[in-house]
C-alpha cells in the first residue's frame, strides 16, 4: 500500500501508547467505527528514551483487526538502532517505520534500510534538531515528523516553538512529504499545528484520557474542519 492509499489529505492518529492496554482491542475497535484508520503506535527501548514502552508482541496481536478494517500501524521508534527492530516491526503487522534522526549517522540508507523490510518510512527529530537539516537528508522518507514535546511519554504539554519547527520545516521539504507532529496535540494546538503544515496529527491523552474515544476521536477531526 502506498501513502496515497492510506492518508486521506489529512489525518488525526490515535497514539495507542495512551490506550487502556487492559483493553486494547476493544479501544482499537471504537476507533475504527468513529472512522480512524491510522494508529500511532509507540515503540521506546528504554535507552534512547527512558520508558521501556510497547513493541512487536502487543503490534502483532493488534494488526489483524486494524488490516482486517483497511487501516494501517504507524509505528514511532524511540529507539537507538532503528535497524534492528525494522525487520521486528514488519514481521509484526507494522506499515511504517519513523526513527530518529538523531541516531542514525546515514539517513538515506536507514531509510533503504526500512524499505527492504516494505515499510513506509519516517524520519523523525526532537526539539534540539534543525527542521532544515532534517529536511536536507530525509528526501526520500514518505513523512518527517516533527516532535512538539521530548519523546518517552504520553501527556506532556506541546512545545509552541513546534509551531514555527513545522512552518520551515514544511518550506525545505518536496511537497510530497507528509508532516506529522507528535506531542501535547489537543483541541487547542491541532489548529495551530495544521495550519503551519502537519497533516498527520497523533493524540494520546487527548484521544484516550476522556470518556468517550469516538467521540474525543472525532471532535479532533472536527477541529481541522
Ligand atoms: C511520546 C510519544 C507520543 C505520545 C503522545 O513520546 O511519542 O506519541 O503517545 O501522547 P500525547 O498526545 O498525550 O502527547
Ligand atoms: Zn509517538
Amino acid at each position: 500500500m502506498t501513502w496515497p492509499e492510506w492518508v486521506r489529505t489529512t489525518e488525526v492518529e490515535p497514539s495507542l501508547y495512551a490506550a487502556d492496554f487492559a483493553r486494547l482491542g476493544e479501544q482499537v475497535d471504537v476507533l475504527l467505527g468513529a472512522g480512524c484508520r491510522i494508529f500511532h503506535f509507540d515503540v521506546g527501548d528504554g535507552h534512547f528514551v527512558e520508558p521501556v514502552t510497547i513493541g512487536p508482541v502487543v503490534l502483532e496481536s493488534i494488526a489483524p483487526r486494524v488490516h482486517e478494517a483497511g487501516g494501517v500501524l504507524d509505528c514511532h521508534l524511540m529507539v537507538d538502532n532503528p535497524l534492528r527492530h525494522f525487520p521486528q516491526i514488519a514481521r509484526a503487522g507494522g506499515d511504517s517505520a519513523t526513527f530518529h534522526y538523531e541516531v542514525v549517522d546515514d539517513v538515506p540508507a536507514t531509510i533503504a534500510a526500512a524499505r527492504e523490510h516494505g515499510l513506509q518510512v519516517g524520519v523523525a527529530f526532537n526539539p534540539e534538531s534543525e527542521p532544515e537539516d532534517v529536511a536536507t537528508v530525509a528526501g526520500d522518507a514518505d513523512l518527517v515528523l516533527c516532535m512538539s514535546i521530548h519523546p518517552g511519554y504520553s501527556g506532556q504539554k506541546f512545545r509552541p516553538d513546534a509551531v514555527d519547527r513545522i512552518r520551515r520545516l514544511r518550506a525545505a521539504l518536496p511537497e510530497h512529504i507528509h508532516i506529522q507532529v507528535d506531542g501535547g496535540i489537543d483541541h487547542e494546538t491541532i489548529g495551530p499545528a495544521y495550519e503551519a503544515g502537519a497533516t498527520l496529527l497523533v493524540a494520546g491523552s487527548a484521544v484516550f484520557g476522556r470518556g468517550d474515544l469516538a467521540d474525543a476521536y472525532r471532535g479532533l477531526v472536527r477541529d481541522l474542519e
